[in-house]
């Protein structure tokens, strides 16, 4: 993980640390005694405010506090809680509460606790701690402090102006020709003359921005303030400057590229949208810049430094070329050694204009809705603080091996399909010019694979400056999708290290484990992780490599669910859906992807199953993490949306219009887009009466209750048969169907039967796409199919995730056939090894192989239903018959290990402390049951419930458990 800033107070107790040290030769002092964390019964960490660790320059005025709490008992839970927040971090150590003192409140909530106390006003710095009373009503010692900042709230309190450089260039025209101007750097120079308590610097950019203060790079986060609808919404970032402040002259800088903003945007270019049909200029022409920094002084007094006409700007800098999808071309020698220090010459550097005084130019701009004209200038947007997790830089990885398929033609293989950027190394006579290209196959002869980026140029360079003492080089505003570096141009012959993989995405801290008995499966879990971080970058894109990398609605919607099993994602979501909803369209649809800056295909815009997902994602973050914010934020939008559903099925039938994308990348079966219609329409119904229901909106909870019911009503009468076959019979069609709840109970076993049976007539094989595949699995578990189930899992055959891992892949493939090697690559140009939305299969691994799932919203209540295959000596390849996962919930680690060896089953089970788990243990019968040893009567927090058919249920507190059962083979 990357190494953070330090916190302020880290910094003190560095300090404090150092002076503390005994110098060598001196007496060692005594250690002071520290603290056990598991000595008092519950131990509050892990404090969070709206999702992040202390963030900086937050919007919401009643942002949402949470915890987590560790005990070393079992069955231990909070009774209460209190909760202080203070001004300063003094105050705080005093226990005084000045912003908010909540006293003692009974209750076991740790999480989604919204700040109630004194209003909130721009710039306040917060700091928080928490202490619980346990099981007993003992309190536990006050959790380490926490803190989050406001951010600017109203406009008024912005300074700043909205600068550019003067942009005299004509609006690009060709398609043929990449049109890739250089960035800007900006600059100024201001004094600080008296000793600094505080300063901080919010930023935004139509761009991409990246902030530079006297020498140093302002923050670690990527690709900020982020992606929007910048005509009309631009996110603002915070950074704590405190300690890069100088006594006297300070400068401060920005480097500002063009970003989603005005750069190439996804397949613009190719299908020939845009103004003029170039591809690039979605939102604007010129980026600008926004950028305040305040410095609060020691005596109480203030001082602003404010982006304005004062400041100069540049292009003759090294970065030459420096495009998101297109690539990054750098030439050392135009480096400005000191450009962001004080006393920098800026002779040559011209005077920032206001960004509205470039005026605008008019274009026509075209895209699947037609050809229309649009004035390309500035226009102000609303500035919003950035809610999610920034883009950073992640890991590094070495290459495996280099290659060089021709002469000169070096291609490095970092052994895994990735997202960011490679790390250059390299030293030679000045002027040299090294290439590096990206890809994530090679073809048979060894040449680097570029056919399935299509017109992403994905190509860096790097001129040397001459330095004897070697240069190294990464780029800052471009990011490629790939697991080869091929280089050209370099002097002499590379040594492994020449290049490094530096792994790029929206850092959502990662949230599980999981291994099990069949490697390749282990494997393929490793590849879903891979390519969710491949692709959650900025927003949930379909893709990291192509000329695409869009918000992709149905990709979304049914991975959502167990992307939560992966990372951390509820800020990542909740800047999402804020796109979204932004998004939405005029007659209330969502569109195909978000942030939506052209019209797709159809000019309807939307898709039926993509556009659900303004629907389906804010439920699966609901249930995963307990939020309830996300359905209240956009219940407006989210209600609008289904009366446009409403609209335009009069008859509450599906239809077939919009985008017909239906069960994309199916193999062999296809079903109708009126059918896929009717169970999304019934399937975003049935979300909304539940999600009304937890913000205790009654009225909607009945209304959308019935609609989910008229709607299954008239599918029932289109489709289902007596038999509970369909008049649909393809797999997808049954899997969707009974996800969604879309059969009478009567012929509910009817329809898992025949679905059953069809996997079975197509060879034991699957034969859904996008929309069926999520469902499959799940639907075949819940309906007395696990075995099956259990057998798709694992299958090696085409189409199959473990074929795409016996054949090679480190990540997960857009489509079942992308390659194979008989037939190498299927459809060049459509084609991309990390695409996550056939990796949805890790949700069913988690709550139906290892058996990690929520009871209710947000695993406050917990199953533990572990499923076994059964053993079967002569399947190939050998049924699972142990699995070890893990997943960081917002409660804590919840843990499942377990084995089957014979008749005997063994499992252990770790619930955190404050929820409570049913167990589903594999059980032939009660006795013989034990735990950690001791029969369940005498086993702390058990409680025995029942026995149902193959298993004993039980319910145990919070703890480690360790079970062994007599089950059948
Ligand atoms: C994307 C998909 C997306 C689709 C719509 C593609 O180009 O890569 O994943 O959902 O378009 O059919």
């Amino acid at each position: 993980m990357p190494r953070r800033s330090p916190h302020p107070a880290c910094a003190l107790a560095a300090l404090l640390l150092f002076l503390l040290v005994p110098v060598a030769g001196a007496p060692a002092a005594r250690p002071l005694p520290r603290p056990s964390r598991k000595a008092g019964p519950l131990h509050p960490l892990d404090l969070r405010c709206e999702y992040r660790a202390d963030p900086l320059g937050i919007d919401k005025t009643a942002p949402r506090l949470s915890w987590k709490l560790e005990s070393g008992r079992r069955g231990e839970r909070q009774t209460a809680y209190r909760l202080l927040v203070a001004s300063s971090r003094e105050k705080l150590a005093r226990e005084e509460g000045d912003l908010w003192d909540t006293g003692k409140v009974a209750g076991d909530q740790t999480s989604g606790l919204a700040y109630g106390g004194r209003p909130l006003t721009s710039r306040t710095a917060c700091f928080w701690k928490v202490r619980a009373w346990d099981a007993k009503g003992e309190p536990s010692a006050w959790s380490e402090p926490a803190t989050w900042s406001m951010g600017l709230l109203k406009r008024e309190d912005w300074q700043a102006e909205w600068i550019s450089y003067r942009d005299e260039a004509p609006l690009h025209k060709s398609r043929d020709a990449l049109y890739l101007p250089p960035p800007r750097l900006y600059r100024t120079e201001f004094r600080a003359e008296k000793p600094v308590r505080r300063a901080v610097v919010y930023a935004s950019a139509l761009g991409i921005y990246e902030l530079h203060l006297n020498g140093k790079r302002v923050g670690d986060a990527l690709f900020t303030p982020g992606w929007s609808d910048y005509r009309r919404r631009a996110y603002y970032n915070a950074y704590d400057v405190t300690s890069l402040i100088a006594g006297g002259a300070n400068a401060l800088g920005a480097v500002v590229a063009e970003g989603w903003y005005s750069g190439y945007v996804g397949y613009g270019l190719l299908v020939g949208y845009g103004p003029n049909r170039v591809g690039r200029y979605f939102y604007g022409k010129t980026p600008a810049l926004l950028a305040q920094l305040e410095i609060e002084y020691a005596d109480g007094s203030r001082q602003t430094v404010a982006s304005g006409r004062e400041w100069k700007v540049t292009d003759r800098q090294p970065i030459r070329e420096a495009d998101i999808i297109m690539g990054e071309t750098h030439d050392a020698r135009l480096e400005l050694p000191g450009w962001d220090r004080p006393g920098f010459d800026t002779a040559g550097w011209a005077t920032a204009i206001r960004a509205a005084e470039n005026g605008s130019t008019r274009a026509v701009y075209s895209d699947s809705a037609g050809d229309r004209e649009v004035e390309l200038g500035f226009v102000e947007p609303r500035l919003q603080a950035y809610s999610g997790p920034p883009i950073r830089s992640i890991e590094e990885i070495k290459p495996v091996r280099m290659l060089e398929p021709q002469p000169g033609t070096y291609i490095f293989d970092l052994g895994q399909n990735i997202s960011g950027v490679a790390r250059l190394k390299v030293k030679g006579p000045v002027g040299t010019r090294v290439q590096l290209r990206f890809g994530e196959m090679l073809h048979q002869d060894g040449r680097l694979m570029t056919e399935n980026l299509r017109r992403a140029r994905a190509t860096d360079a790097y001129i040397l400056r001459g330095d004897p003492e070697g240069e190294t080089w990464q780029p800052r505003f471009t990011y490629h999708g790939f697991q080869y570096v091929e280089l050209t141009g370099y002097p002499g012959k590379p040594g492994l290290d020449a290049v490094t993989g530096i792994v790029q995405h929206s850092d959502t801290p990662l949230a599980s484990s999981f291994e099990c008995s069949d490697p390749v499966m282990t494997r393929f879990y490793q590849n879903a992780v891979w390519t969710q971080r491949a692709n959650f970058f900025e927003v949930p894109t379909d893709c990291p490599q192509r000329d695409e990398r869009l918000g992709w609605m149905g990709d979304a919607q049914i991975y959502a669910r167990a992307a939560t099993y992966h990372a951390d994602v509820a800020a990542f979501f909740t800047k999402w859906m804020d796109d979204v909803t932004e998004a939405q369209l005029p007659n209330g649809a969502y569109p195909d992807y978000a942030p939506y800056p052209m019209f797709h295909g159809s000019a309807a815009g939307y898709g039926t199953a993509w556009t659900d997902a303004g629907i389906i994602c804010p439920y699966e973050i609901y249930r995963a993490y307990g939020d309830t914010e996300i359905i209240r934020r956009h219940w407006y939008s989210m209600k609008r949306f289904l009366a446009f559903r409403k609209r335009r099925s009069p008859t509450l039938r599906g239809v077939a219009a919009g985008n017909g994308w239906g069960d994309w990348l199916a193999v062999g079966q296809n079903t109708p887009i009126e059918f896929v219609d009717a169970a999304y329409f019934a399937y975003s119904a049935k979300l909304m009466a539940e999600m009304a229901e937890a913000i205790g909106a009654e009225a909607d909870a009945a209304e959308y209750r019935k609609l989910f019911a008229d709607v299954r009503a008239r599918f029932t009468e289109d489709y289902v048969q007596p038999d509970g076959r369909l008049k649909v019979d393809t797999q997808t069609a049954y899997a969707l169907g009974l996800w969604v709840g879309l059969f009478p109970e009567a012929q509910r076993p009817g329809a898992a039967a025949r679905l059953a049976e069809m996997v079975g007539a197509n060879n034991g094989r699957m034969a859904t796409g996008f929309l069926g595949t999520r469902p499959l699995l799940p639907v075949l578990t819940a309906n007395g199919q696990h075995e099956l189930a259990g057998r798709l899992f694992q299958s090696r055959e085409f189409p199959s995730w473990g074929y795409e891992v016996v054949n090679g892949a480190t990540s997960v493939w857009e489509r079942w056939n992308s390659y194979t090697k008989e037939g190498g690559f299927h459809n060049p140009s459509m084609n991309s090894f990390s695409h996550y939305a056939f990796g949805a299969v890790t949700e069913w691994m988690f709550q139906s192989l290892a058996g990690i799932d929520t009871d209710g919203p947000g695993y406050r209540r917990i199953i533990i239903r572990p499923g076994p295959p059964a053993a079967d000596a002569g399947r190939k390849p050998e049924p699972v018959h142990w699995v070890k996962a893990s997943y960081d919930s917002i409660q804590g680690k919840i843990a499942s290990e377990w084995r089957r060896d014979g008749g005997k089953f063994e499992l252990a089970v770790t619930v955190p402390a404050n929820t409570t788990a049913t167990v589903y243990l594999p059980a032939s019968r009660r006795a013989g049951i034990t735990e950690g040893g001791r029969s369940l009567d005498r086993a702390e927090a058990v409680r025995f419930l029942r026995m149902e058919p193959g298993r004993a249920v039980l319910e145990i507190g919070s703890g480690t458990y360790r079970f062994v059962s007599q089950a059948e083979k």
